[in-house]
Parts: structure tokens; sequence; C-alpha cells
């Protein structure tokens, strides 16, 4: 089966230039660093475009597919604007997530609302910007959304989120089709969604039924085991109810390689498993090809992203470890202290040096916690080198804080030795922008 762009760990345009400095996209990483100061996200255009490439490739044989990208991985203008032009639509969770869509100049109908707890403010701006599908997680949303379509004349279309009871071998806080589960319909609730739907809810307009099993899936299997629980379901609903629904969301999931332990499987396996699978169904219920939903998010941006730090003080427990520190952390990725996610990285301004020393790259939060690589082997570091951590495309922007009052870094796309800041870097003014003081304390001051 053919390899595909998730499965490496560091962009697709990575290499050592002519100075012996990492470059991606064409850009010197050193010169980066330079003209926009560290940390730094920088996410290589040509990677996100050939994933995305992949996907459609990979399931061109089926032809009733649609690809939304999980915005939660990522979520920017600009990148919402690159993706779109791969002919992607989004899966949005929030009324930012739609709003930063929305004005990427996004077709809204290409956008699907998921969500557990969508407020009336988030469920106005979908029907107002003309979102295309609802995802409706709960009986609450079932109503709330009636109503507000019907005061607007309007009819929402709507997927069902279900929960298929669905365990896959991922960190424990990013599995979700688990039964024991915050999101979606049990199976044994469905039936009453599709009453009220019918029976009450004439503002709603039901076309299928949605799930998403979990993050970072490294497994193939569960997919099949998906595909077969939401047709047979699809099947019973439309059998029962004298329906036609021909929608099924499968969610997203497919894993990244962060470090050289991980093998994730190529695009190209999960889709040969999914088409299978669905077509195997399709024979064995005598129906036609529904329309297959998918919604993949790290897999589209991950290993597209680096991040830069500048390597600053350093410490050698006696007998301990030596860590060094670098000028970002748990801000600009939550991922290590949240999940014990692992990474790989390189010293930018000298990738071809041999890593002969064992060292502890630590953040500059104040917190114990803030590690970001536990362990890795690097070339003897000095002061002012530059750390380039792989695969940090998806869930570190999009996950970042301003944790000890620190600013939100820069971001720049590269492509073709051209390099555009798509965000900027935060400002200390930024940073007190929202603060207020209350007239009665300014007098003190
Ligand atoms: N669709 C739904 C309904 C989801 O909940 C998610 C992710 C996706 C699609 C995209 O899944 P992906 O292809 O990215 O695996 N913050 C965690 C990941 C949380 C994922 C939540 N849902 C992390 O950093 O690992």
């Amino acid at each position: 089966m053919s390899e595909s762009t998730n499965q490496f760990i560091k962009p697709l345009t990575c290499k050592t230039n002519e100075s012996g400095h990492l470059e991606i996209g064409g850009c010197d990483l050193i010169e980066l660093a330079k003209d926009f100061g560290t940390p730094l996200y920088v996410l290589d255009e040509y990677t996100i475009r050939e994933i995305c490439r992949d996907y459609k490739k990979a399931f061109s044989s089926y032809k009733n597919v649609k690809l939304m990208f999980a915005s939660k991985a990522l979520c920017t203008m600009a990148t919402t604007a690159l993706i779109a032009s791969e002919g992607f639509g989004f899966d949005v969770v929030s009324g930012g997530e739609i709003y930063t869509v929305h004005n990427s100049g996004v077709d809204m109908s290409s956008v699907l609302f998921n969500g557990n707890n969508k407020s009336v403010d988030e469920l106005i701006l979908a029907l107002d910007t003309g979102v295309g599908r609802f995802s409706v997680d709960n009986f609450l949303e079932l109503s709330l959304l009636n109503e507000l379509a019907k005061s607007k004349n309007k009819i929402a279309d709507i997927l069902l989120r279900i929960t298929p009871g669905i365990e896959c071998h991922t960190h424990e806080y990013i599995q979700t089709g688990h039964l024991d589960s915050k999101f979606g319909f049990d199976l044994t609730q469905i039936d009453e969604a599709v009453d009220l739907i019918l029976g009450r809810y004439s503002n709603l307009n039901l076309h299928g039924i949605h799930a998403h099993i979990g993050s970072q899936i490294f497994e193939t299997q569960v997919y099949h085991d998906e595909i077969e629980i939401l047709v047979k379901e699809l099947v019973r609903i439309n059998e029962k109810y004298g329906l036609n629904l021909n929608e099924i969301n499968i969610g997203g999931g497919l894993g990244v390689k962060y470090t050289e332990k991980d093998f994730p499987p190529s695009v190209y396996d999960i889709a040969d498993v999914i088409i299978t699978s669905l077509e195997n169904s399709i024979a064995k219920y005598g129906i036609e090809p529904p329309t297959i939903f998918l919604e993949p998010g790290r897999s589209i941006v991950s290993n597209a992203g680096v991040t830069l730090y500048t390597l600053g003080s350093s410490k050698q427990v006696p007998k301990g470890k030596y860590y060094f520190a670098v000028d970002g952390g748990m801000s600009d990725n939550a991922r290590p202290s949240m999940y014990k996610a692992e990474y790989s990285a390189q010293i930018a301004n000298k990738p071809e040096e041999e890593s002969l020393q064992n060292v502890t790259i630590a953040g500059r939060f104040c917190e114990s916690g803030d590690i970001l690589i536990p362990r890795i082997k690097l070339p003897e570091i000095e002061e002012g080198d530059i750390l380039c951590v792989f695969n940090t495309g998806a869930y570190n922007y999009s996950m970042a804080s301003n944790y000890n009052r620190v600013e939100k870094p820069a971001m720049v796309l590269v492509n073709n030795s051209q390099f555009d800041m798509i965000v900027r870097r935060e400002s200390l003014s930024d940073l007190i922008s929202h603060d207020i003081i209350p007239d009665r304390l300014r007098k003190n001051v």
C-alpha cells in the first residue's frame, strides 16, 4: 500500500541547506527565527496540500465522499483559505471557528457544526451564516435548534451524533466513541430523537448519522467496525421510519508520526478499509451508496508544522538530568503536559552534527511539569541555538494559552522560498487589552 504524508515526522520539504541549516519550503529556519523571533510556528504549505491530495486520491474510487477539515486542529484564516482551496469543507465546534471560517471566504454550505453544548448564540450564528449541516448531539439541542430555525423561518439540515461504542487504543482523553462518553446520543436514545424530529420538530431536516471514535488512531479495524455499525443503524432507521437517510459522517482520527516509535497507517490504508467495509455493507443491505463525510484534523496539518525555539539556560543536576530550557513550552504546546505526548526535534543551526548527549528540553513556564521533551539525544548545545520541534501543526496553536502572561507566538507559512506571516505575534499591549481596572481601584494606583 502507498505511503502518505502523515507517515513522516518532518514536513516534506525539510532538508539541510548549503548554510548547514534546516530549511522548510525553501526558507532557512535560522533566518526565519531572526526575522520573526522565537517561539515561532512555521507551517509548510506544500505538506498540507500533499496530504489533502492523498485524501482525495485515496477516496477517489468512492464517489460520494465529502472531506471536511476539523478546524479544532488548527484554525486561522490563512490555513482555512488554503485548505478550502484544496476542495475541503470544514468541521467547526464553536462560534469562534464559525466566525473564522466564514471570514476566510469559505462556502458555508460545506461547513458542519459539531459540539456537545452549543450555545444559543452559536446556533444563531450558524443559522445566519448558512452552515450546511448541524451534527445534533443531544435532546436539548434538538429542541433549541428547531425553535431557533422556526423563528428565522429556516430549515436546519442535521445529522444525529451517536456514540457507537467503539474503544480505540489512544489516550483516554482523546477517545470519544466509547459508550461512556459525553458526546452524542447513545444507540438506545436514537429512536426517541428520530420520533421527535419526525413528529414535533418540523424545522429540522434529518439527513443521517455521525460518529467520531477518537484521535491519533493507529488501527484500521476500528474504521471497519464503525462503518458496519453506522450503516446498520442507518438501514434500521430507514426501515423503521420509511425514510431515505443517506449520509454517514465517520469523524476523523487518523494518527501521525511524532517519533520513530510511531507507525500510523497511511490514508490509503484507512481508505481501503473504509471503502471495502462500505461496499460490503452496501451489498449486504442492497442500498444506494451513502454519502460519507470524513473530518480529519491532525493528519492534515500536524507534520506540516514545526516550532522554533531559542535555547537558553541549562542545568546539570548532579548525577541527574541535563536540562536545557527553551523560550516557550506548555503555553504554545500543551500536549506533553496534558497527554504525555512525545516529540522529535533537531537543532536547526547544526542538524548534521552528531547527537551524542542526552538532554531534557524544559519549557520556560513556572511549573515542574512544563517539560517539552523528557529525553532526547542532541548535539552539544550552546545558548542561542535554535531548536526545531517537529509535528506541531495540530493542536498546538489551537490549544495555546497565555499562561504566565506570555504572548502567543507568530505563525509563518512557507512555500517555494516565500514566507508570509499568517498570525501576528501577540504584543504586551495585546495581553492587557481586555483588562479593565474599576474606577474604585484605579484611585489607589
Ligand atoms: N471530528 C470530531 C467530531 C472530533 O471530535 C475530532 C477531534 C475530529 C473530527 C478530528 O480528529 P483528528 O483527525 O484530529 O484526530 N487535543 C487532542 C485531540 C483532541 C481531538 C478532539 N476531537 C490532542 O492534542 O491530541
